[in-house]
């Protein structure tokens, strides 16, 4: 018999997101009659951006004309979606990105796990508590780490406690490690980063051979003038960090998948042999290898970000979900909750009232409210006692959804 990899006999018993979905799914059986308002997984509800919707129809009729029609393309991605990501995501904000070191693919989550591909299992790997499980998930699917404890840490894994006791943001390690995950603006938590912040982030990773794996994917949450981001606004970044992006949450691709890895030519890893390998050729041969590129039709519906419309659509998509957010932030401090988060993200972490573990605030809120969010300990044991309510609903959702929990609520 054919033995497995045991590395995923060590992971807990769910995936956050599918053990949410089951708890949702096994109430919506038993009272057929609620109305179950999602909070939870950040899935995004409103449409396209026609600008979008115009250049994916477009493309689908050039695939159906021979002179027009495409197969393969680029694994990399098509050079005149590379190019404007280049010039307008980063160039403009003065990062020194050059089109051929970003690689379309097909999501953050896919790339933020798959470039553990390209590394070795003898890295001392940070991770921040509470965290986007994937990065934690993909590190023990790939053998990087030991068994978990019953706090749900993984031996082997450095973690760094965000909380609001240190604003959310990490401190930086006391001893040396290899790779850093750092998310901002931060999933669940809703905090940002300042650039003084990241600069800290930069000279450690720089001062300790250390590489930064850099989660932008919620950037376009930004208003703050003088916040990042991208991590290569930092002076220095480009030896120490590489950078994953999304149109998921930016321009509602979830379901259309669109995402973008950058690795700066300048950034190195080390081999068995002590010399040094740039770690982008390592990542194109991987890219080339497993993956055949996004398809035509979804890069010219991401290419029309970046028309003049676009550009127009997705900030009034932005600023619906980051009212959503306004929306929610008020309506949970009037009934008396703390909240951090949901100014520059559209998440919003609250803190359980006192006596209630972040489950029992699901089990609670889903059985008096009918509404859903995700139990802050499902991303990590500093999470504990917090509670992500997700900003991505519609208006009507979202205002029903905070006049339940306002009238259930109320400490
Ligand atoms: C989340 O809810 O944390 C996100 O939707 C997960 C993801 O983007 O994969």
């Amino acid at each position: 018999m054919a033995t497995i990899n045991n590395n995923y006999l060590k992971l807990k018993a769910g995936y956050l997101f599918p053990e949410i979905a089951r708890r949702v799914n096994t109430f919506a059986e038993a009272h057929p009659e609620a109305k179950i308002i999602k909070l939870g997984i950040g899935d995004v509800t409103e449409p396209l951006p026609a600008a979008c919707r115009q250049a994916i129809i477009k493309a689908v009729e050039e695939m159906g004309d021979r002179s027009t029609f495409k197969g393969y393309g680029p694994e990399q991605g098509y050079a005149w979606l590379r190019e404007k990501i280049a010039t307008q995501d980063f160039q403009a904000r003065g990062c020194d990105i050059d089109a051929s070191e970003i690689f379309i693919s097909d999501g953050s989550k896919c790339d933020s796990g798959n470039i553990l591909d390209i590394f070795g299992h003898d890295n001392t790997i940070a991770v921040t508590d509470p965290v986007y499980p994937v990065y934690v998930d993909t590190n023990v699917m790939a053998g990087n780490t030991g068994d978990v404890n019953e706090k749900g840490e993984y031996e082997g894994l450095v973690y760094l406690p965000i909380t609001a006791e240190n604003n959310f943001t990490a401190e930086l390690p006391t001893q040396k490690v290899d790779l850093i995950y750092l998310c901002f603006p931060n999933n669940p938590t809703g905090a940002t980063a300042t650039k003084e912040y990241l600069k800290t982030w930069v000279d450690y990773a720089k001062a300790n051979d250390a590489i930064i794996l850099f989660d932008a994917a919620y950037e376009a949450f930004i208003t703050d003038a003088s916040l990042p981001h991208s991590i290569y606004e930092i002076e220095g970044a480009r030896e120490c960090a590489m950078e994953f992006r999304s149109f998921s949450k930016k321009a509602g691709f979830t379901g259309t998948r669109c995402a973008l890895t950058v690795i700066p030519k300048t950034l190195k890893g080390k081999a068995a042999d002590g010399s040094d390998v740039e770690l982008w050729k390592l990542w194109n041969r991987r890219h080339c290898t497993k993956f055949n590129g996004v398809s035509y039709i979804v890069q010219r519906g991401a290419e029309a970000v970046y028309s003049d419309e676009g550009k127009a659509q997705v900030k009034a998509l932005i600023e619906f979900y980051l009212e959503n957010a306004k929306i929610i932030c008020s309506q949970l401090q009037a009934a008396g909750l703390t909240i951090y988060g949901g100014v520059n993200a559209p998440y919003v972490w609250v803190q359980t009232p006192t006596g209630l573990s972040s489950w029992d605030f699901f089990d609670k809120l889903l059985q008096n409210c009918n509404v859903v969010g995700t139990p802050g300990s499902g991303f990590g044991a500093a999470g504990e006692g917090y509670f992500r309510i997700s900003a991505f609903n519609s208006r009507e959702n979202v205002n029903e959804a905070m006049k339940r929990i306002t009238e259930k609520f109320t400490v």
